[in-house]
Protein backbone atom coordinates (compact mmCIF):
# COMPACT_ATOMS: atom_id res chain seq x y z
CA UNK A 1 0.00 0.00 0.00
CA UNK A 2 1.30 3.55 -0.90
CA UNK A 3 0.87 6.32 1.47
CA UNK A 4 0.21 9.92 0.77
CA UNK A 5 3.46 11.60 1.58
CA UNK A 6 0.99 13.06 5.14
CA UNK A 7 0.83 10.12 6.65
CA UNK A 8 4.33 9.17 5.36
CA UNK A 9 4.98 12.67 7.08
CA UNK A 10 3.54 11.58 10.49
CA UNK A 11 5.58 8.14 10.55
CA UNK A 12 8.33 10.20 9.49
CA UNK A 13 7.60 12.08 12.51
CA UNK A 14 6.89 8.90 15.22
CA UNK A 15 10.33 7.45 14.40
CA UNK A 16 12.04 10.70 14.87
CA UNK A 17 12.76 11.49 11.35
CA UNK A 18 13.50 15.43 11.50
CA UNK A 19 10.27 16.80 9.71
CA UNK A 20 8.04 20.38 9.73
CA UNK A 21 5.15 21.04 11.15
CA UNK A 22 2.21 20.61 8.70
CA UNK A 23 -1.60 20.04 8.50
CA UNK A 24 -3.83 18.78 5.71
CA UNK A 25 -6.93 20.26 4.71
CA UNK A 26 -9.59 19.72 1.90
CA UNK A 27 -11.24 23.10 1.60
CA UNK A 28 -9.35 26.47 0.78
CA UNK A 29 -10.94 27.60 4.58
CA UNK A 30 -8.92 24.83 5.77
CA UNK A 31 -6.06 25.22 4.23
CA UNK A 32 -6.28 29.25 5.43
CA UNK A 33 -7.00 27.57 9.24
CA UNK A 34 -4.09 25.90 9.08
CA UNK A 35 -1.65 28.17 7.41
CA UNK A 36 -2.80 30.65 10.53
CA UNK A 37 -1.87 28.22 13.05
CA UNK A 38 1.64 27.09 11.43
CA UNK A 39 2.63 30.57 11.02
CA UNK A 40 4.92 32.44 8.99
CA UNK A 41 5.40 31.28 4.37
CA UNK A 42 3.71 27.58 3.99
CA UNK A 43 3.93 25.26 1.39
CA UNK A 44 0.54 23.77 -0.13
CA UNK A 45 1.26 20.34 -1.46
CA UNK A 46 -1.57 18.85 -3.55
CA UNK A 47 -1.72 15.11 -1.72
CA UNK A 48 -2.02 12.75 -4.73
CA UNK A 49 0.01 9.26 -4.58
CA UNK A 50 2.00 9.92 -7.71
CA UNK A 51 5.19 11.81 -8.48
CA UNK A 52 6.27 14.95 -10.06
CA UNK A 53 3.37 16.88 -8.22
CA UNK A 54 5.60 19.72 -8.17
CA UNK A 55 6.33 19.80 -11.68
CA UNK A 56 2.74 19.42 -12.40
CA UNK A 57 2.07 22.84 -10.36
CA UNK A 58 0.75 20.45 -7.05
CA UNK A 59 3.68 21.94 -4.92
CA UNK A 60 3.12 26.09 -4.54
CA UNK A 61 4.54 28.56 -1.97
CA UNK A 62 2.10 30.88 -0.15
CA UNK A 63 3.40 33.81 1.40
CA UNK A 64 0.77 34.36 4.22
CA UNK A 65 -2.55 32.91 5.21
CA UNK A 66 -4.73 34.32 2.96
CA UNK A 67 -2.53 33.63 -0.33
CA UNK A 68 -1.99 29.93 1.39
CA UNK A 69 -5.83 30.20 0.95
CA UNK A 70 -5.96 30.78 -2.90
CA UNK A 71 -3.28 28.28 -3.80
CA UNK A 72 -5.20 25.68 -2.52
CA UNK A 73 -8.45 26.66 -4.61
CA UNK A 74 -6.56 26.16 -7.21
CA UNK A 75 -4.99 23.21 -6.59
CA UNK A 76 -7.80 21.49 -4.66
CA UNK A 77 -9.52 19.58 -7.82
CA UNK A 78 -6.26 19.85 -9.63
CA UNK A 79 -6.04 17.09 -12.20
CA UNK A 80 -2.41 15.05 -11.56
CA UNK A 81 -1.34 12.47 -13.79
CA UNK A 82 -4.63 10.93 -13.49
CA UNK A 83 -5.31 11.55 -10.17
CA UNK A 84 -7.73 14.39 -8.48
CA UNK A 85 -6.39 16.32 -5.76
CA UNK A 86 -8.88 16.13 -2.91
CA UNK A 87 -7.00 17.07 0.41
CA UNK A 88 -3.61 19.43 0.65
CA UNK A 89 -0.91 19.46 3.01
CA UNK A 90 0.21 22.70 4.59
CA UNK A 91 3.54 22.98 5.38
CA UNK A 92 6.13 25.35 6.85
CA UNK A 93 8.06 26.66 4.19
CA UNK A 94 11.91 25.46 4.75
CA UNK A 95 14.61 28.08 3.61
CA UNK A 96 16.61 25.44 1.84
CA UNK A 97 20.09 25.60 0.54
CA UNK A 98 20.62 21.91 -0.39
CA UNK A 99 18.42 18.99 -1.94
CA UNK A 100 19.93 15.54 -1.44
CA UNK A 101 17.97 12.08 -2.06
CA UNK A 102 17.99 9.26 0.08
CA UNK A 103 15.51 6.02 0.23
CA UNK A 104 15.59 2.26 1.07
CA UNK A 105 13.95 -0.19 -0.64
CA UNK A 106 13.31 -4.13 -1.32
CA UNK A 107 15.88 -4.90 -4.14
CA UNK A 108 13.74 -8.05 -5.21
CA UNK A 109 15.97 -9.13 -8.00
CA UNK A 110 18.91 -8.96 -6.01
CA UNK A 111 17.59 -10.75 -2.62
CA UNK A 112 18.54 -7.70 -0.80
CA UNK A 113 17.28 -4.04 0.86
CA UNK A 114 19.25 -1.48 -1.37
CA UNK A 115 19.67 2.32 -0.22
CA UNK A 116 20.42 4.50 -2.66
CA UNK A 117 21.65 8.24 -1.70
CA UNK A 118 22.60 11.70 -3.67
CA UNK A 119 24.03 14.81 -2.79
CA UNK A 120 21.82 15.90 -6.23
CA UNK A 121 18.39 14.69 -5.53
CA UNK A 122 14.90 17.21 -5.68
CA UNK A 123 12.80 17.01 -8.87
CA UNK A 124 15.40 15.89 -10.97
CA UNK A 125 16.66 12.91 -9.44
CA UNK A 126 15.03 10.66 -12.12
CA UNK A 127 17.13 12.62 -14.90
CA UNK A 128 20.53 12.69 -12.47
CA UNK A 129 20.04 8.59 -12.15
CA UNK A 130 20.07 8.56 -15.68
CA UNK A 131 22.45 10.65 -17.27
CA UNK A 132 24.73 10.74 -14.29
CA UNK A 133 24.14 7.43 -12.60
CA UNK A 134 27.56 7.78 -10.78
CA UNK A 135 25.81 10.80 -8.62
CA UNK A 136 23.46 8.66 -7.23
CA UNK A 137 25.49 5.83 -5.05
CA UNK A 138 23.68 2.00 -4.25
CA UNK A 139 24.61 0.32 -1.41
CA UNK A 140 22.94 -2.95 -0.29
CA UNK A 141 21.61 -3.40 3.03
CA UNK A 142 21.57 -7.12 4.20
CA UNK A 143 18.42 -8.03 6.14
CA UNK A 144 20.37 -9.42 8.67
CA UNK A 145 22.57 -6.53 9.74
CA UNK A 146 20.24 -3.40 8.98
CA UNK A 147 21.94 -0.50 9.12
CA UNK A 148 24.24 0.57 11.43
CA UNK A 149 26.01 3.19 12.34
CA UNK A 150 28.98 2.19 10.53
CA UNK A 151 26.99 0.99 7.78
CA UNK A 152 25.04 4.63 7.67
CA UNK A 153 28.65 6.31 7.50
CA UNK A 154 29.73 4.28 4.90
CA UNK A 155 26.52 5.09 2.66
CA UNK A 156 27.22 8.62 3.88
CA UNK A 157 30.78 8.71 2.57
CA UNK A 158 29.86 6.65 -0.53
CA UNK A 159 27.11 9.67 -1.65
CA UNK A 160 29.90 11.96 -0.79
CA UNK A 161 27.88 14.28 1.67
CA UNK A 162 29.37 17.71 2.59
CA UNK A 163 31.72 17.15 6.09
CA UNK A 164 28.93 19.56 7.66
CA UNK A 165 25.96 17.75 7.33
CA UNK A 166 27.56 13.79 7.79
CA UNK A 167 26.70 13.29 11.21
CA UNK A 168 23.15 14.53 10.83
CA UNK A 169 22.50 12.37 7.20
CA UNK A 170 23.56 8.96 9.55
CA UNK A 171 21.31 10.12 11.81
CA UNK A 172 18.33 10.10 9.97
CA UNK A 173 19.41 7.12 7.92
CA UNK A 174 19.53 5.28 10.78
CA UNK A 175 15.91 6.46 11.61
CA UNK A 176 14.60 6.06 8.43
CA UNK A 177 15.72 2.04 8.69
CA UNK A 178 13.84 2.26 11.90
CA UNK A 179 10.77 2.97 9.94
CA UNK A 180 11.42 0.70 7.14
CA UNK A 181 12.01 -2.09 9.02
CA UNK A 182 9.29 -0.82 12.24
CA UNK A 183 6.53 -1.09 9.98
CA UNK A 184 7.14 -3.58 7.38
CA UNK A 185 7.97 -0.48 4.45
CA UNK A 186 9.19 -1.85 1.16
CA UNK A 187 9.75 1.77 0.24
CA UNK A 188 11.08 4.17 1.98
CA UNK A 189 11.74 7.38 0.01
CA UNK A 190 13.23 11.25 1.38
CA UNK A 191 13.14 13.47 -1.97
CA UNK A 192 14.15 16.12 -1.42
CA UNK A 193 16.35 15.52 2.50
CA UNK A 194 17.53 19.38 2.50
CA UNK A 195 19.77 21.59 4.58
CA UNK A 196 18.27 24.56 5.79
CA UNK A 197 20.38 27.71 5.27
CA UNK A 198 20.95 27.30 9.31
CA UNK A 199 22.84 24.06 8.54
CA UNK A 200 19.61 21.56 9.47
CA UNK A 201 18.68 18.50 7.90
CA UNK A 202 14.45 18.24 6.94
CA UNK A 203 12.90 15.89 5.06
CA UNK A 204 10.85 17.84 3.52
CA UNK A 205 8.76 15.47 1.46
CA UNK A 206 8.02 11.50 1.76
CA UNK A 207 7.11 8.19 -0.04
CA UNK A 208 6.26 5.28 2.09
CA UNK A 209 5.21 2.00 0.70
CA UNK A 210 3.70 -0.52 3.27
CA UNK A 211 3.75 -4.49 2.69
CA UNK A 212 0.69 -5.73 2.68
CA UNK A 213 1.96 -9.30 3.87
CA UNK A 214 2.68 -7.97 7.13
CA UNK A 215 -0.48 -6.32 8.05
CA UNK A 216 -1.45 -9.06 10.47
CA UNK A 217 1.11 -7.76 12.80
CA UNK A 218 0.41 -3.83 12.13
CA UNK A 219 -2.77 -3.30 12.71
CA UNK A 220 -2.21 0.33 12.94
CA UNK A 221 -1.73 0.30 9.65
CA UNK A 222 -5.55 0.00 9.03
CA UNK A 223 -6.41 3.24 9.63
CA UNK A 224 -4.14 4.32 6.57
CA UNK A 225 -6.10 2.91 3.59
CA UNK A 226 -7.75 4.98 1.19
CA UNK A 227 -11.35 4.54 1.64
CA UNK A 228 -12.22 6.65 -1.35
CA UNK A 229 -10.07 4.80 -3.48
CA UNK A 230 -11.22 1.54 -2.60
CA UNK A 231 -13.59 -0.36 -4.64
CA UNK A 232 -16.47 -1.18 -2.45
CA UNK A 233 -16.56 -4.75 -4.19
CA UNK A 234 -13.06 -5.70 -2.88
CA UNK A 235 -12.89 -4.03 0.52
CA UNK A 236 -15.98 -6.25 1.35
CA UNK A 237 -14.13 -9.13 -0.24
CA UNK A 238 -11.55 -7.90 1.76
CA UNK A 239 -12.98 -7.84 5.03
CA UNK A 240 -14.57 -11.47 4.86
CA UNK A 241 -10.57 -12.52 3.80
CA UNK A 242 -11.57 -13.42 0.39
CA UNK A 243 -8.64 -12.89 -2.32
CA UNK A 244 -10.99 -11.09 -4.69
CA UNK A 245 -9.83 -8.96 -7.40
CA UNK A 246 -12.64 -6.77 -9.43
CA UNK A 247 -11.79 -6.56 -13.50
CA UNK A 248 -14.30 -4.96 -16.12
CA UNK A 249 -15.64 -8.23 -17.88
CA UNK A 250 -19.03 -9.49 -17.27
CA UNK A 251 -18.40 -12.95 -16.72
CA UNK A 252 -18.25 -13.60 -12.67
CA UNK A 253 -15.25 -16.14 -11.48
CA UNK A 254 -14.95 -18.33 -8.59
CA UNK A 255 -12.19 -20.92 -8.29
CA UNK A 256 -10.28 -23.42 -5.58
CA UNK A 257 -6.72 -21.89 -5.87
CA UNK A 258 -4.45 -18.98 -7.65
CA UNK A 259 -3.28 -20.93 -10.24
CA UNK A 260 -7.00 -22.61 -11.58
CA UNK A 261 -8.34 -19.29 -11.44
CA UNK A 262 -5.85 -17.57 -13.57
CA UNK A 263 -6.28 -20.43 -16.07
CA UNK A 264 -9.97 -20.08 -15.50
CA UNK A 265 -9.71 -15.91 -16.61
CA UNK A 266 -7.92 -17.03 -19.72
CA UNK A 267 -10.61 -19.65 -21.18
CA UNK A 268 -13.24 -17.51 -20.56
CA UNK A 269 -11.50 -14.44 -22.35
CA UNK A 270 -10.86 -17.38 -24.69
CA UNK A 271 -13.97 -18.19 -24.97
CA UNK A 272 -15.43 -15.11 -24.38
CA UNK A 273 -14.01 -13.67 -27.86
CA UNK A 274 -16.66 -15.85 -29.92
CA UNK A 275 -20.06 -14.35 -27.81
CA UNK A 276 -19.30 -10.48 -28.63
CA UNK A 277 -16.09 -10.27 -26.77
CA UNK A 278 -17.11 -11.39 -23.21
CA UNK A 279 -14.54 -11.20 -20.70
CA UNK A 280 -14.00 -12.03 -16.70
CA UNK A 281 -15.79 -9.94 -14.43
CA UNK A 282 -12.70 -10.15 -11.26
CA UNK A 283 -10.55 -13.05 -9.74
CA UNK A 284 -11.49 -14.75 -7.31
CA UNK A 285 -9.74 -17.44 -5.27
CA UNK A 286 -11.52 -19.16 -2.26
CA UNK A 287 -9.17 -21.11 -1.34
CA UNK A 288 -8.36 -24.90 -0.31
CA UNK A 289 -11.34 -25.44 2.13
CA UNK A 290 -14.45 -23.56 0.65
CA UNK A 291 -16.62 -24.11 2.77
CA UNK A 292 -20.59 -23.22 2.24
CA UNK A 293 -20.03 -19.99 4.36
CA UNK A 294 -16.70 -19.13 2.00
CA UNK A 295 -18.88 -20.38 -1.32
CA UNK A 296 -21.89 -17.74 0.07
CA UNK A 297 -19.72 -14.79 0.72
CA UNK A 298 -18.08 -15.22 -2.49
CA UNK A 299 -20.85 -15.49 -4.41
CA UNK A 300 -22.40 -12.46 -3.05
CA UNK A 301 -19.49 -10.23 -3.61
CA UNK A 302 -19.68 -11.63 -7.35
CA UNK A 303 -23.54 -11.15 -7.50
CA UNK A 304 -23.65 -7.88 -6.02
CA UNK A 305 -21.47 -6.83 -8.91
CA UNK A 306 -23.94 -5.01 -11.25
CA UNK A 307 -21.70 -5.88 -14.50
CA UNK A 308 -21.96 -9.48 -13.94
CA UNK A 309 -24.44 -11.19 -16.04
CA UNK A 310 -22.91 -15.31 -15.74
CA UNK A 311 -20.99 -16.57 -12.99
CA UNK A 312 -18.53 -19.25 -13.64
CA UNK A 313 -17.59 -21.85 -10.40
CA UNK A 314 -14.62 -23.67 -11.36
CA UNK A 315 -13.80 -26.33 -8.54
CA UNK A 316 -10.87 -28.79 -8.63
CA UNK A 317 -11.61 -31.01 -5.33
CA UNK A 318 -8.50 -31.99 -3.78
CA UNK A 319 -8.52 -32.04 0.33
CA UNK A 320 -11.65 -30.78 0.21
CA UNK A 321 -13.90 -32.76 -1.92
CA UNK A 322 -16.00 -32.13 -4.66
CA UNK A 323 -18.89 -33.21 -3.06
CA UNK A 324 -18.11 -30.57 0.14
CA UNK A 325 -17.56 -27.97 -2.53
CA UNK A 326 -21.43 -28.99 -4.15
CA UNK A 327 -23.16 -29.29 -0.91
CA UNK A 328 -21.10 -25.86 0.03
CA UNK A 329 -22.74 -24.32 -3.31
CA UNK A 330 -26.01 -25.58 -2.04
CA UNK A 331 -26.26 -24.00 1.06
CA UNK A 332 -24.64 -20.99 -0.52
CA UNK A 333 -27.66 -20.45 -2.55
CA UNK A 334 -30.34 -21.34 0.26
CA UNK A 335 -28.41 -18.64 2.66
CA UNK A 336 -28.37 -16.27 -0.82
CA UNK A 337 -32.01 -17.16 -1.63
CA UNK A 338 -33.85 -14.11 -3.89
CA UNK A 339 -30.52 -12.33 -4.26
CA UNK A 340 -29.50 -14.79 -6.07
CA UNK A 341 -30.55 -14.17 -10.06
CA UNK A 342 -28.03 -14.87 -12.31
CA UNK A 343 -26.91 -17.63 -14.32
CA UNK A 344 -24.23 -20.00 -12.22
CA UNK A 345 -22.55 -22.81 -14.57
CA UNK A 346 -20.49 -25.11 -12.23
CA UNK A 347 -17.85 -27.59 -13.32
CA UNK A 348 -16.36 -30.09 -10.69
CA UNK A 349 -13.37 -31.88 -11.06
CA UNK A 350 -11.11 -34.29 -8.89
CA UNK A 351 -11.69 -35.89 -5.45
CA UNK A 352 -15.20 -37.53 -5.42
CA UNK A 353 -16.35 -35.89 -8.31
CA UNK A 354 -19.18 -38.00 -8.49
CA UNK A 355 -21.03 -37.39 -5.67
CA UNK A 356 -20.18 -33.74 -6.14
CA UNK A 357 -22.11 -33.89 -9.42
CA UNK A 358 -24.74 -35.67 -8.26
CA UNK A 359 -25.58 -33.80 -5.22
CA UNK A 360 -26.05 -30.38 -7.60
CA UNK A 361 -28.13 -32.67 -9.74
CA UNK A 362 -30.54 -33.70 -7.36
CA UNK A 363 -30.66 -30.13 -5.71
CA UNK A 364 -31.53 -29.14 -9.36
CA UNK A 365 -31.32 -25.16 -8.54
CA UNK A 366 -33.34 -23.36 -11.55
CA UNK A 367 -29.61 -21.11 -12.03
CA UNK A 368 -27.16 -23.89 -11.72
CA UNK A 369 -25.94 -25.59 -14.62
CA UNK A 370 -23.56 -27.98 -14.40
CA UNK A 371 -20.78 -28.37 -16.93
CA UNK A 372 -18.18 -31.54 -17.67
CA UNK A 373 -14.96 -29.55 -18.83
CA UNK A 374 -13.09 -26.24 -18.28
CA UNK A 375 -13.45 -25.24 -21.66
CA UNK A 376 -16.85 -26.58 -22.25
CA UNK A 377 -18.08 -24.44 -19.08
CA UNK A 378 -16.38 -21.04 -20.11
CA UNK A 379 -18.08 -21.30 -23.36
CA UNK A 380 -21.16 -21.68 -22.13
CA UNK A 381 -20.23 -19.00 -18.95
CA UNK A 382 -19.90 -16.36 -22.25
CA UNK A 383 -22.45 -17.27 -24.00
CA UNK A 384 -25.03 -16.58 -21.02
CA UNK A 385 -23.55 -13.64 -19.75
CA UNK A 386 -23.39 -12.49 -23.66
CA UNK A 387 -27.54 -13.07 -23.79
N1 LIG B 1 8.12 22.55 3.02
C1 LIG B 1 8.78 23.02 1.96
N2 LIG B 1 9.47 24.18 2.04
C2 LIG B 1 10.13 24.65 0.98
N3 LIG B 1 10.17 24.08 -0.22
C3 LIG B 1 9.52 22.93 -0.38
C4 LIG B 1 8.78 22.33 0.70
N4 LIG B 1 8.24 21.20 0.24
C5 LIG B 1 8.62 21.08 -1.05
N5 LIG B 1 9.38 22.11 -1.43
C6 LIG B 1 10.01 22.31 -2.76
O1 LIG B 1 9.16 21.79 -3.76
C7 LIG B 1 9.81 20.73 -4.48
C8 LIG B 1 8.83 19.64 -4.81
O2 LIG B 1 8.22 19.15 -3.64
P1 LIG B 1 8.08 17.60 -3.36
O3 LIG B 1 9.35 16.93 -3.49
O4 LIG B 1 7.40 17.49 -2.06
O5 LIG B 1 7.05 17.15 -4.47
P2 LIG B 1 7.21 16.20 -5.76
O6 LIG B 1 7.41 17.05 -6.94
O7 LIG B 1 6.01 15.37 -5.79
O8 LIG B 1 8.40 15.31 -5.52
P3 LIG B 1 8.78 14.00 -6.35
O9 LIG B 1 9.19 14.46 -7.70
O10 LIG B 1 9.86 13.49 -5.48
O11 LIG B 1 7.59 13.12 -6.39
C9 LIG B 1 10.94 20.28 -3.56
O12 LIG B 1 12.00 19.73 -4.30
C10 LIG B 1 11.31 21.56 -2.84
O13 LIG B 1 12.22 22.32 -3.63
MG1 LIG C 1 9.65 14.94 -3.87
Amino acid sequence: MDLFEYQARDIFEKHGVPVLAAAIATTADEAEKAATTIGGKVVVKAQVKVGGRGKAGGVKLAENPHDAREKAGAILGMDIKGHTVRTVMIAAAAPIEAEYYLSILLDRSNRTFLVMASVSGGMDIEEVAHTAPEKLAKIPVSAVDGISLAKAQEIVAAAAFPADVTDQVAQVLLKLWDVFQGEDATLVEVNPLVKTNDGKIIALDGKVTLDENADFRQPDHQSLVDQDAENPLEAAAKAKGLNYVKLDGQVGIIGNGAGLVMSTLDVVAYAGEKHGGVRPANFLDIGGGASAQIMADGLSIILEDPDVKSVFVNVFGGITACDAVASGIVQALELLGPKATKPIVVRLDGNNVVEGRAILAKAAHPLVEQADTMDGAANRAAELAAK
